[in-house]
This record gives structure tokens, C-alpha cells and sequence, in this order.
């Protein structure tokens, strides 16, 4: 029998797990629970099953059902609700960290206290859960500051606020306005550092670390890094900062030290570790961390990636994983066309033009928030619709080719950022 995956989410991160998965040596099977509209029209993809993110009895049933080889899941929420235990405790194989791990990035306070004890550098901050105090807090305090709502808010529950007033209206709806409901009502406020921003995503199983390529994302939605923050409006690999020296000082000053303290506090971390991270001119700083990949950054990592993805999971779950590097990825860029209103109000609903289009080898859509109508057309249905992804030779290649592929694509309303990856 061939190997069976099962992929756990919805968006555009997943299609590129469950459609790199599929590429895999002797692959039977690539499951979707739930997925989308464009993922059930991969054909490389087994298809798409009616079970929510958040249903664990039948996504175990499902995988003890169909000999499942191993379930991955990719969004944050399942696993800090404990998907992996659950799986674990059914005797079923998965890739993910543990709900005690995945405090890593449910909590920022959490996060924060393990990167104290284990001295990574990070910056300063202090944790309020009483309104008043965190305003005289930023009364006194220096501007520009950052303001994080502690809980998990979908990447944007973070506000760079320039003034007191500013700082004290948002504190105002975060708080006592409960804008992410309970992950809002504890708040940390942290230094403004400045510099450019580098995603660094390991493979883990607590001791051994393969690190995947480098990557840069694209939070603010508009040009210049202008407008709110969103999940992610586009992402490059490498990213243009990327060197050897910066990826092992990241793997020995931060991973290993937080992989050593999560040990310690009985809660080993295995899975994906993503550091966000700030090259300041004091060095890397952690701005925060993910218990999973990145969206978008999963969607080029895994298009330039000349390895067996799931061989590399799989050995991550079986206790095999050695600490090393893998071979040489491509360039890849990819471009989120997200629909008009986004990152408040997205306006759903409108026919997708140009998908059938014929876009080549090296470029591939991947699908994050589609559905089809009655006569089988693929309609928008979410703030970030598609994430347009090409490779290349160079990261200007990959580049060139995404945004060729993007001008062939049109919904109204449609928008993105013609900046990626400069
Ligand atoms: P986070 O969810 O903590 O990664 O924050 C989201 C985004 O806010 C980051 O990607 C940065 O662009 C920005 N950010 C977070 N923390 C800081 C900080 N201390 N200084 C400047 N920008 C920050
Ligand atoms: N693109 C940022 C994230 O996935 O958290």
C-alpha cells in the first residue's frame, strides 16, 4: 500500500501542503478536511472531506478508517486545542506540536517567558490584563510602541501605535472593547524595533532540526508597507537577507534555546517552529513565534522545495529526523490577490476570471478562500482569495513569473501588492 495523508485546514497553506504531499515516492492518497473549492479540483489531490478543522473524533475516525500514514495539520487553532494529543492517544500517526506546546504561539505572554528564560533576544515588554494600568503604561512610555492583543487573532491583533492617543484607543477596544474576544484581554506592549523582517520555519522533533529555506512575508496591506496589518499579502524564497552564517546563528541562538526550554518545562515541541523575526542592527530579534507553518510562506517554500516532503515529516514522527540541512530549494515568489475590503470587510461572492488559464510548469494557484456556484464557476469567499506562486532560478525570476500569471486573473474588487518580494 502507497502512503495516505491527511491534511487538516482550509486555505491556501493547506492546498500547497496537501498538493507538495501528493509529489511525494509511492503516495496512494492526499486528503483535504475540510479544503476548498480549488484544492477538490487538484488533480493531484485525492479530493476533500465534509469534516471540520475542529472535529477530532471524525478526522480520527476517518484516518483509522482509510490506513491514513500520517495527518498534518495546518492551522494554529486545532493543535492548540489539542488535535495532537487526541491523535496521539488513538495510537494514529500526526506531525504537529503538542496543546501544551503549541502555547508557544497561544500565548505571547507565554512565548515572551520562554524566550526570557532561555535568553533569545526579543523585545522588551511588559503584560497587562488590567485596562488602567496598561494606560499609564503608555502614558509614560516612548512612541512608536507595539501594542499585541496576548491570544491567538487570526495576525492581526498587532498595532504599531505612533501616539498616546492612539495607543490608549486601541488599548480601549482591545481590553475593555474585547475586539478578539478573551485573546484580547490580556495585551502586551513591547519596544518598536525596526529592520527587515525574515520568517524561519524548522522541522523538529524536540533535539534535531532541519531548517526549511528562508522566507520573506508581506504583512501591511498596501505598497510600502502602507495600511493595517493582515495574515500575509505575498512572500519570497530566499528572502534577500538570507546567508548561511544567519541561518545558523538562528538555529543556535534562538531554536535550540527555546527547543532546551520547552524540554525543561515538560512540554518538548515537535513540528513545525516558526520564528518571526527582526534583522535589527543589534542582530536577529524574535518578534514572535507560530507552532505551524505560514501562510503565505508555505505556498512558495513548498513549490521550490526539491525534497520529499512527507519522507520528512514521516521521520520527524517516527524518532528518525537527524539534524542537517536540505538540498538546495529554488527561488519561488507568491502573490495573495485578496478581495476588495480586506483585511476589514472583505466583499465576497464575485466570479474568479482567467483560472483556466495555462500558466506553465513553473507557476501553480493555490486556492485559499474559493467556492464554486451552480454552474461550476470558482467564486471569491474570503479576504485572501489566491495566492499566485512561480519559481525560478533567482528570486527575480520567480518574481517576473508570479506577477505575469497575476495580470491573467480578475475578480472585482480584486487587489494586491505589487511589491512583493523588492
Ligand atoms: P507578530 O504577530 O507578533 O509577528 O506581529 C505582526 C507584525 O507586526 C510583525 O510581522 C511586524 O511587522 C510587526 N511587529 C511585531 N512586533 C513588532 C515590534 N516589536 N516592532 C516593530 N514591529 C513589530
Ligand atoms: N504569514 C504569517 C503567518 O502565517 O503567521
Amino acid at each position: 500500500m502507497g502512503r495516505r495523508y491527511l491534511v487538516v485546514g482550509a486555505g491556501g497553506r493547506e492546498h500547497a501542503l496537501a498538493w507538495k504531499l501528493a509529489q511525494g515516492a509511492d503516495v496512494e492518497s492526499v486528503w483535504v478536511a475540510p479544503g476548498n473549492a480549488g484544492i477538490a479540483a487538484d488533480p493531484d489531490i485525492t479530493g476533500c472531506l465534509d469534516i471540520a478543522v475542529g472535529d477530532f473524533s471524525a478526522l480520527e475516525a476517518f484516518a483509522k478508517e482509510n490506513d491514513v500514514t500520517l495527518t498534518v495539520v495546518g492551522p494554529e487553532a486545532p493543535l492548540v486545542d489539542g488535535i495532537v494529543d487526541h491523535f496521539q492517544s488513538a495510537g494514529l500517526a500526526i506531525f504537529g506540536p503538542s496543546a501544551a506546546a503549541a502555547q508557544l504561539e497561544a500565548s505571547k505572554a507565554f512565548s515572551k517567558e520562554v524566550m526570557r528564560k532561555a535568553e533569545v533576544p526579543t523585545a522588551n515588554f511588559a503584560v497587562f490584563d488590567d485596562e488602567a494600568d496598561a494606560i499609564a503604561h503608555i502614558e509614560m512610555a516612548r512612541h512608536p510602541l507595539v501594542i499585541k492583543a496576548d491570544g491567538l487573532a487570526g495576525g492581526k491583533g498587532v498595532v504599531i501605535s505612533q501616539s498616546v492617543d492612539e495607543s490608549r484607543e486601541t488599548l480601549q477596544s482591545f481590553m475593555a472593547g474585547a475586539k478578539f474576544g478573551e485573546s484580547s484581554k490580556t495585551v502586551l506592549i513591547e519596544d518598536f524595533l525596526e529592520g527587515p523582517e525574515l520568517s524561519f520555519i524548522v522541522v523538529t522533533d524536540g533535539e534535531n532540526v532541519v531548517p526549511l529555506a528562508t522566507s520573506r512575508d508581506h504583512k501591511r496591506v498596501g505598497e510600502g508597507d502602507t495600511g493595517p496589518n493582515t495574515g500575509g499579502m505575498g512572500a519570497i524564497t530566499p528572502s534577500p537577507n538570507d546567508s548561511l552564517d544567519l541561518q545558523t546563528e538562528i538555529v543556535e541562538m534562538v531554536i535550540r534555546p527555546v527547543l532546551r526550554q520547552m524540554k525543561q518545562r515538560g512540554a518538548p515541541f515537535s513540528g513545525f517552529l516558526y520564528a518571526g523575526l527582526m534583522l535589527t542592527q543589534d542582530g536577529p530579534y524574535v518578534l514572535e513565534f507560530n507552532v505551524r507553518m505560514g501562510d503565505p510562506e508555505t505556498q512558495p517554500l513548498l513549490f521550490a522545495l526539491n525534497a520529499d516532503f512527507g519522507a520528512l515529516l514521516e521521520s520527524c514522527v517516527a524518532g528518525t529526523l537527524k539534524d542537517g540541512r536540505l538540498s538546495e530549494s529554488d527561488a519561488a515568489c507568491a502573490i495573495v490577490l485578496a478581495s476588495a475590503g480586506y483585511p476589514a470587510t472583505p466583499q465576497k461572492g464575485f466570479v474568479i476570471e482567467g483560472l483556466d488559464t495555462d500558466f506553465g510548469p513553473h507557476t501553480k494557484v493555490f486556492h485559499a478562500g474559493t467556492t464554486r456556484d451552480d454552474s461550476g464557476a470558482f467564486i471569491n469567499n474570503g479576504g485572501r482569495v489566491l495566492a499566485v506562486t512561480a519559481r525560478g532560478a533567482s528570486p527575480a525570476d520567480a518574481r517576473e513569473r508570479a506577477y505575469e500569471a497575476a495580470q491573467h486573473i480578475h475578480w472585482e474588487g480584486m487587489h494586491f501588492r505589487r511589491d512583493i518580494g523588492v
